[in-house]
């Protein structure tokens, strides 16, 4: 009996594994061919044929509704260009889409929609932004992996309509010249994981982001020579519309190692949980909190790196209400200028100056 139960559970976590595949089952459109040919298809119709990958994918996503889906099978090169997005649509990159820079845009953009979906991406070269969106409800974004040659992975844009109930899953860039992540004014974030390697700015970088939960954050060489960080909260990041700095962004595990700083919360940000951090050989501050107000820091280790700092900045309120708890070990641990209500708890052989 359980062996049969065992075997139907094994078979349906093998079928279920199956229609979890890029381009599985039946998608409603889908974009084929390869080099310098290409075919998009709504079922049996042909809605473009010929050389051109940008607009094989565009005709693609045009003829689908709402509730609908594309698998782009193909890969191929977009050029400058920018493939839109409408709501509710499903889009699956399941080839390799290389992009080009166009100032200002996404490669691929959803703007001002609701329940759009792209359950998977694969893309390559050296976008603006690789995907970029605004105003957006319901957004869901699966397994995203970019391994690029220089600009930005995902962003969210600042001075544009907000977006809610945004969800991730694992995020995977490398090679991004700015951020991996930049996110603004998003209400409602789950990321499980943003793993970031060999990328110039920042891995995660959130901004005016409130009730955010993020599983991991991993970076691997994110940052060297400046002062951004594998985990940055900044920009009011955290602050309830009230005002108010109540926990409300949560992060599990912060992973960095080499880079610039490890974890970095600036500008007012808050609010915020770290249950644990992994930090080793950071190039700057390992961790620094400035201008920060009601942020734990909860457990884990430091090795090495620039030091670990509480500090502010005279243009806004010095830093309060902060619990740090850490092994620090070959590194110094300082607080200066003098923050309130601020909690240490530190052991490891890192020198103290703290108030
Ligand atoms: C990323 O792309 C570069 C060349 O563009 C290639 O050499 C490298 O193997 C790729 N890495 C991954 C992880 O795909
Ligand atoms: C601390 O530094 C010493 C001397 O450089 C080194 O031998 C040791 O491995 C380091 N320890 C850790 C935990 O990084
Ligand atoms: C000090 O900060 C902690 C959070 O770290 C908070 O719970 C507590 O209420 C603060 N105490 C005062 C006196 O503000
Ligand atoms: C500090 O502790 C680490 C880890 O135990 C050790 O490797 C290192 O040698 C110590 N450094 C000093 C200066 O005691």
């Amino acid at each position: 009996m359980t062996r049969f139960f065992n075997s139907v559970a094994v078979l349906l976590a093998i079928a279920s594994f199956a229609r979890a595949q890029c381009g599985s089952g039946s998608p409603d459109a889908t974009v084929t061919g390869s080099g310098s040919s290409f075919k998009a298809s709504k079922g049996s119709t042909s809605v473009y044929s010929g050389s051109d990958y940008r607009a094989a994918i565009q005709a693609a996503v045009d003829s689908i509704g709402s509730g609908q889906r594309v698998a782009v099978m193909a890969s191929g090169s977009i050029g400058a260009n920018t493939i839109t997005i409408g709501s509710g649509k499903i889009f699956e990159g399941c080839g390799t889409i290389d992009t080009a820079n166009r100032a200002g845009h996404g490669a691929i953009e959803s703007l001002d929609t609701t329940g759009v979906k792209i359950p998977y991406l694969t893309m390559t070269g050296n976008p603006y932004f690789g995907l970029r969106f605004y105003g957006t409800k319901d957004l869901e974004l699966g397994s995203i992996t970019m391994n690029l040659s220089g600009g930005l992975g995902i962003r969210f844009d600042r001075d544009a309509a907000a977006n809610s109930n945004v969800k991730m899953g694992t995020i995977t860039v490398h090679g991004a010249g700015s951020h991996a992540v930049e996110t603004w004014n998003i209400d409602g974030l789950t990321i499980d994981k943003v793993v970031a390697r060999d990328v110039g700015e920042c891995g995660l970088l959130l901004q005016k982001t409130t009730n955010a939960k993020v599983g991991l954050v991993d970076g691997d060489n994110v940052a060297t020579g400046t002062g951004y960080a594998t985990f940055r909260m900044a920009n009011n990041n955290g602050q309830l519309s009230n005002g108010a700095y109540t926990p409300n962004v949560f992060i599990d595990k912060v992973v960095s190692r080499g880079g610039g700083r490890g974890v970095f919360c600036v500008s007012q940000s808050g609010g915020a949980v770290i249950t644990q951090v992994d930090l080793a050989n950071n190039g700057n501050n390992a961790i620094l909190l400035e201008n920060c107000y009601n942020v734990a820091i909860n457990s884990g280790t430091v090795n090495g790196g620039g030091e670990v700092r509480i500090s502010s900045r005279d243009e806004f309120p010095v830093s309060k209400d902060l619990t740090i708890k850490l092994t620090v070990n070959n590194n110094s641990v300082r607080e200066s200028p003098c923050g309130t209500n601020i909690s240490w708890s530190i052991s490891g052989n890192a020198s103290k100056n703290l108030c």
